[in-house]
Order: structure tokens, then C-alpha cells, then sequence
């Protein structure tokens, strides 16, 4: 695919473009790694002249990028960079003037983060203004619908002006660092691969928690909670990533044929099922780092039933994972904010050091805030040993920041982006890959509307209801904490 020449960037003036996306482009111009002639193209409904777009987009760099990474002479070429095109997406004229900014339609990428109601009309504009040609590409960014039914809505009106080899499915987590880097540990190396199955693993954990509240996105949160907004798309991409069969080749079509096996062999948890294999939260009133923070029908200033919480046992029914549980876990208000992913391998069949007491191994893969991978291993503790031999896990850490000391942490949508500008899909998530996260969550969405769960409250800074422990030490396991 050739590098486009035009990146249009719809809701340019929101919150994700203020916060991550201008400056990650501005990140990547800075190193180089923008095609000279690359223009960034904004649109949204407000009426701002370009010079007011571009200061805009400078306040976003002064806030968000630490000022010895941006000479003033690169934040000048990088503004000259962009345009501005006011536009009402519902109304079809508008893109005729968007299409006139954009030049070549086959070096276009186009980048979606706007309301959902938008997509249709906006979809239908592009094309009909033609900027639906064969070399454009099309980013989308959630939230893809808010089940099942409405995601193939939403797919099927895109599908109509562009093939799935043109659409580029953002989930952000599979732009961090750390996750790519799974692929790296499982399949550059030797030593894990053998034991990653039922026979080596007796469970894995997976662990999104934030110590954020609602902020200011009520309505959209309120309508999804956490299952919908952290489970059926990063925690389920990190189970299939740790989950999937080592692909042929690490190209688009390779990477995902593998990972969407996985999200069609999760067990459907259905009907009652729920009361045994889910838990619901919901943060009251309590405290992250010693500070007091407000419920969460507090900051709603309304009664709801919406989980901020949710802990799921589930299962991949495939020979490789067979009876292997995978606890997932994420939450708002939880006392750190930390994503990491727990494999827990299988004791030893004989233990030849009488009494003394053997853990097995685990290995832990830390997403965020730490990019670290860690195994814990038994060593001798030292000493003379008359009472007999002693042991005791200790860690085998390997920090990334430190092995990688000379390498700048790039954040996920700068990776992204550049990918989509460049045309390389294997980061994205195809379409079957999202149906088959989406059936998943909405049969636990019907198995709460079936055994009619409630909410169960938790105080913020802990990590959930009583209930999410209760999930796990049922079947011997403690969370990771
Ligand atoms: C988003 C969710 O997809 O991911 C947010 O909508 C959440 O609710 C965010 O805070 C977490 O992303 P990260 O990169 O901060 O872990």
C-alpha cells in the first residue's frame, strides 16, 4: 500500500484528537517519520478558520507534550501541516469542499471519532463526494455499537463504501508497546511455548484497573459500562493474544485468523450461568491514595444500575486451554491504576525437598504503568540447611524501560497512526474478530437481564465487591495484587 498524502481527521476538535491524536502526529513529524507532503486535514461541526484549528492544536502540544520535545520550528512545520474544513456531516454538501482540500483520494487515510449517530451520514458523504476510492483508507474509532446488533448496523453502512481490506478497527491497547510485545515473548522465544497449554498453566489472569472515575463521560458511560467499554474490546483482544495459536506469519491476515479462533471458542456464559461465572460492581464513596473520592451515583447525580466493575471467569473450549480458567477483571475507582496479564504454570509433579513448601511459577506481564515482564522462580534460600533445604520464589524482572533504555516510549495512537497512514492492518481489528467479542458480551448481558444481577457496591480504592474474591478463591486462585 502506498504512504497517503492526506490524513482527514473527523472530530478534530474533540477530546481524543486534543489529547492523543495531534500530539502523536506531532510525535512522529517531529521524529521524521511523517511523508513530507502529508497533510492533516481537520473537520468538525464548528466553524473555526484553519489559523484558529492551528492554535488549537498548538495549545494541545503545549499541554500535552513536555516542551524540550518541541522546537519551535518543528511546531511551525508541523501547523503549516494542517487545514480545516467546518462541516455538518448529516448534511451532503458539505463534502464536496472536504474532497476539493483533500487532493489524491488514493493516498487518503481517513480517521472516524465522532458520535456513532454520525457514521452513516458520514460514510455516505465521503463517498458520495469520492473519497471512497480504492486506495483510501478508513480508521473508526469507538465506540462500534453497543451490542451485536447494532455493531453489524454500523459495519454493514461502512462496508458499503469500503472493503474490510480499506477499514482500520482502532483498539488502542493493541498500540501499546507491551502487548505487541506478547507476540515477542510467546514467539521469540523457546522457552514458553511448550508448557502454553492446559498442561503447563493452570490459570491466567487478566487485570484492567483504573483509579479514574467517571471523568465528565456520563452519558456515554452510563450507557455501557465497564463490560462494554473495557472487556469486549482490550481485555478481550490481551485473552486472545495470550490465548491463539502461533500464527504463520505476523501479517494481518495471519495474526487475525488466529486471534478470532479464540474469541469464537470463549464458552457463551448464558442464563443463570452469570450468578456463578460474573460479578457486577459499582464504586460508593471512599478513597485512592488517602484522597476522599465520591460514589459513583454521585458524580452521576442520578439513580443507575450501571457496573463500574466486572469480574468474569472464563473459559476458551479448545484442546490447548482445556479446563484452564481465565479470570478477567477491570474497574473504575480501583486503588492503582495497573493492566497486567498473570500466567500462573502448574506446580511440579514431585516435589523432592520433603516439607518445604514449592510455589509454581508465574509470569507477569505488565502492561501499564510498568512495561515490565517478571517470572517468579524457587531458589535455595542460603544457609547451612540442617533442618533441610529451604526455597523461596524470587523474580526474574526484566524492566523494559531499563533494557531499552535508549528507545523513546511512544504512546499507542502514535503507532496507530503511523500504521494507518502507511497502510498496515495487522494492528486493527477485523470485523469478525469484533462480532464474535460482541456475541460473547451480549449473551452475559441477557444472563444479567435473565437472573436480574444488581449492582454490587464496593468502596472506591479497593478492587471491587467481596464477591470478585469470592470468584477466584472458589477455585483455589487469589487475584494478583
Ligand atoms: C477506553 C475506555 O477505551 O480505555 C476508557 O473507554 C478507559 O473508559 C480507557 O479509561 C483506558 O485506556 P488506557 O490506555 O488508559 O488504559
Amino acid at each position: 500500500m502506498t504512504t497517503a498524502t492526506s490524513l482527514l481527521l473527523f472530530g478534530a476538535t474533540g477530546d481524543l484528537s486534543r489529547r492523543m491524536l495531534i500530539p502523536s502526529l506531532f510525535g512522529l513529524h517531529n521524529d521524521g517519520l511523517l511523508h513530507p507532503d502529508l497533510r492533516i486535514i481537520g473537520t468538525a461541526r464548528s466553524q473555526l478558520t484553519v489559523a484558529a484549528f492551528r492554535a488549537m492544536a498548538l495549545a494541545a502540544l503545549e499541554a500535552a507534550v513536555e516542551a524540550e520535545r518541541r522546537p519551535a520550528d518543528s511546531v511551525a512545520a508541523f501547523l503549516d501541516r494542517l487545514a480545516y474544513v467546518p462541516l455538518d456531516a448529516t448534511l451532503a454538501d458539505g463534502f464536496a469542499a472536504l474532497a476539493a482540500e483533500v487532493g489524491d483520494p488514493d493516498r487518503l487515510a481517513i480517521f472516524l471519532s465522532t458520535a456513532p449517530s454520525l457514521f452513516g451520514p458520514t460514510i455516505a458523504g465521503l463517498a458520495g463526494a469520492g473519497l471512497a476510492s480504492s486506495g483510501a483508507r478508513l480508521a473508526l474509532e469507538k465506540p462500534l455499537g453497543h451490542d451485536l446488533a447494532s455493531s453489524r448496523a454500523i459495519n454493514d453502512a461502512v462496508a458499503a463504501a469500503y472493503p474490510e481490506s480499506q477499514i482500520f478497527r482502532i483498539d488502542h491497547y493493541l498500540g501499546k508497546e507491551t502487548v505487541q510485545n506478547l507476540l515477542a515473548l510467546r514467539f521469540g522465544n523457546v522457552l514458553f511455548e511448550p508448557l502454553w497449554n492446559a498442561t503447563g498453566i493452570s490459570s491466567v489472569q487478566i487485570s484492567v484497573g483504573e483509579t479514574v472515575g467517571l471523568e465528565g463521560r456520563a452519558d456515554y458511560y452510563d450507557g455501557m459500562g465497564a463490560l462494554r467499554d473495557m472487556v469486549q474490546n482490550h481485555m478481550l483482544q490481551l485473552l486472545a493474544l495470550v490465548a491463539m495459536e502461533p500464527p504463520a506469519r505476523i501479517d494481518p491476515a495471519a495474526v487475525r485468523d488466529e486471534k478470532v479462533k479464540v474469541l469464537r471458542s470463549l464458552r457463551p456464559i448464558t442464563g443463570r450461568q452469570v450468578e456463578t461465572s460474573t460479578v457486577r460492581g459499582q464504586y460508593s464513596t471512599g478513597a485512592i491514595a488517602g484522597q476522599p473520592v465520591p460514589g459513583y451515583l454521585d458524580e452521576l447525580g442520578r439513580a443507575s444500575d450501571t457496573e463500574t466493575f466486572v469480574a468474569i471467569k472464563a473459559h476458551v473450549d479448545n484442546w490447548r486451554w482445556k479446563g484452564v480458567p481465565f479470570y478477567l477483571r477491570t474497574g473504575k475507582r480501583m486503588p492503582e491504576r495497573v493492566s497486567e496479564i498473570i500466567v500462573q504454570f502448574r506446580a511440579v509433579p514431585h516435589s523432592m525437598f520433603g516439607d518445604a513448601a514449592l510455589a509454581a511459577n508465574k509470569l507477569i506481564i505488565s502492561i501499564q504503568p510498568d512495561e515490565n515482564v517478571g517470572l517468579t522462580m524457587m531458589a535455595k534460600v542460603p544457609g547451612l540447611d540442617q533442618g533441610g533445604l529451604k526455597l523461596r520464589a524470587v523474580p526474574l524482572d526484566i524492566g523494559l524501560p531499563g533494557a531499552f533504555a535508549d528507545v523513546r516510549r511512544r504512546i499507542a495512537y502514535e503507532r496507530l497512526l503511523l500504521d494507518l497512514v502507511e497502510g498496515r492492518q495487522t494492528l486493527f481489528v477485523r470485523r469478525d474478530e469484533v462480532e464474535a467479542q460482541w456475541t460473547w458480551i451480549d449473551e452475559i448481558r441477557a444472563g444479567w437481564t435473565t437472573a436480574g444481577t444488581t449492582v454490587k457496591p464496593y468502596a472506591a480504592g479497593n478492587w471491587g465487591p467481596a464477591a470478585a474474591i469470592a470468584l477466584t478463591e472458589r477455585d483455589g486462585v487469589s487475584w494478583h495484587d
